[in-house]
């Protein structure tokens, strides 16, 4: 068998991303030997399963099975769940992607017990502390042994914090590896629409659409902003219909806040959280996308789908620079210009940006195999 790489997934974000790195840690001549660790921290079947399914992703190796909890608590609980798992199967390296809860819990018990961690998407940088994420992301790099960036400015972040250019490599981006190979199975809209029981009729006969995704605790947790946002949403829809596939924390937000009646009133569908394949198909033919997520942003660059963020502010520059990205924050006006100048001119058209190509996971093995080195033969006295 190969070196050891224990691989650690949690949130939906985390799914896209490994698919493509275990299948590429488990090619070749010299394949690793991967345990997949799931945390638990994202749990529900639309959160989670299905996306195991769809992307043909092993079942977990070991579940920590930590659920939902203040930021404190979840955190503490990965790391002392992780703790044991790590000496029982000592593994030569443990693999971390993005940016959740899961990424820096896991890579502090890591480097604690003198396990070399590997990041794959470091040196993202909003600057915004306020985001969970960035915190998450800060701290992951600096106890990395070894960085993997999908856009070539990560790498001055990453040096700007001391973290030298050995450690970094560039290698493109893993999620484009999975939109890639995953494109020609999107589900058609309709069908979508269709499994959640949604008639077409809100079309209004035209196949023009917008997709809204709303789940920062920074937009969501906020009743004004998330109302003034849902309130922009739906004078959008008068022009151009709205599905709305709501992440559980953004569902519960809308419930207790009492905004369920303005998206009823609004040409806006509600939907469960989608699985991979729905989302793909959902976004590949929508007119623009409204959303705060960090994925989405650079799966519609890599789409070519307009794009519009509800933050102030991007950890994914490319998106903006070369892709279809437009940052808007949360002011209607600024929101209103961007949607009309999407469809009066079809918005920034962008181009794929240098190694979102499908092929980030085999560089990704390549390096790993350079560095972890070859596997020792085993001698049997
Ligand atoms: C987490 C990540 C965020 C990522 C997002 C994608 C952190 C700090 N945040 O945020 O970066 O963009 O995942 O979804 O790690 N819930 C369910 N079912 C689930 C999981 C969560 O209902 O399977 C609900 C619970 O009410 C929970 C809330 O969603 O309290 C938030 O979940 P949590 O994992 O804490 O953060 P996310 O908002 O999902």
């Amino acid at each position: 068998m190969g070196k050891k790489i224990l691989c650690v997934v949690g949130a939906r974000p985390n799914l896209m991303k490994i698919a493509p790195v275990i299948r590429a840690l488990k090619a070749g001549q010299d394949p690793f030997d991967v345990c997949l660790l799931h945390t638990g921290q994202h749990y529900d079947n639309a959160m989670n399963d299905q996306f195991f399914a769809a992307l043909g992703i092993p079942r977990p190796n070991i579940n920590l099975d930590v659920g939902s909890a203040s930021h404190a608590v979840q955190t503490a609980e990965i790391m002392r769940r992780f703790e044991p798992v790590l000496e029982q199967e000592a593994p030569d390296a443990v693999l971390v992607v993005g940016d959740v809860n899961s990424t820096i819990a896991c890579a502090l018990v890591a480097t604690k017990m003198g396990i070399k961690v590997i990041h794959v998407e470091a040196g993202l940088r909003s600057y915004d502390r306020g985001m969970p994420e960035e915190i998450n992301r800060v701290l992951t790099d600096q106890i990395s042994d070894i960085l993997f960036t999908t856009e070539r400015d990560a790498a001055a972040n990453l040096q700007r914090e001391g973290i030298g250019a050995e450690r970094i490599h560039f290698v493109g981006n893993v999620m484009i590896d999975t939109l890639k190979s995953q494109l020609p199975h999107a589900t058609p809209m309709s069908e979508t629409l269709r499994q959640s029981g949604v008639s077409e009729a809100f079309l209004k006969g035209k196949s023009d659409y917008g997709i809204l995704t709303l789940h920062r605790p920074s937009n969501v947790d906020d009743i004004n902003i998330l109302r003034s946002l849902i309130t922009t949403a739906a004078k959008i829809s008068e022009t151009l219909p709205i599905i709305f596939p709501a992440h559980p924390r953004t569902r519960g937000r809308i419930e207790s806040y009492g905004l369920m009646d303005l998206i009823n009133a609004a040409n806006i569908v509600l939907l469960p959280p989608q699985g991979y394949l729905e989302m793909l198909g959902l976004m590949k033919d929508a007119r623009l996308t409204l959303t705060d997520s960090g994925g989405i942003q650079e799966e519609t660059t890599a789409l070519g789908v307009p794009c519009i963020t509800l933050r102030h502010n991007t950890e994914r520059p490319i998106t903006v620079s070369e892709g279809t990205n437009t940052i808007t924050g949360t002011d209607p006006q600024k929101i209103f210009a961007a949607v009309n100048n999407v469809l009066k001119t079809g918005g920034k058209s962008g181009k794929s940006p240098e190694f979102w190509d499908g092929n980030a996971a085999p560089r990704i093995a390549a390096v790993l195999h350079e560095w972890l080195g070859p596997t020792q033969q085993r001698h049997v006295a």
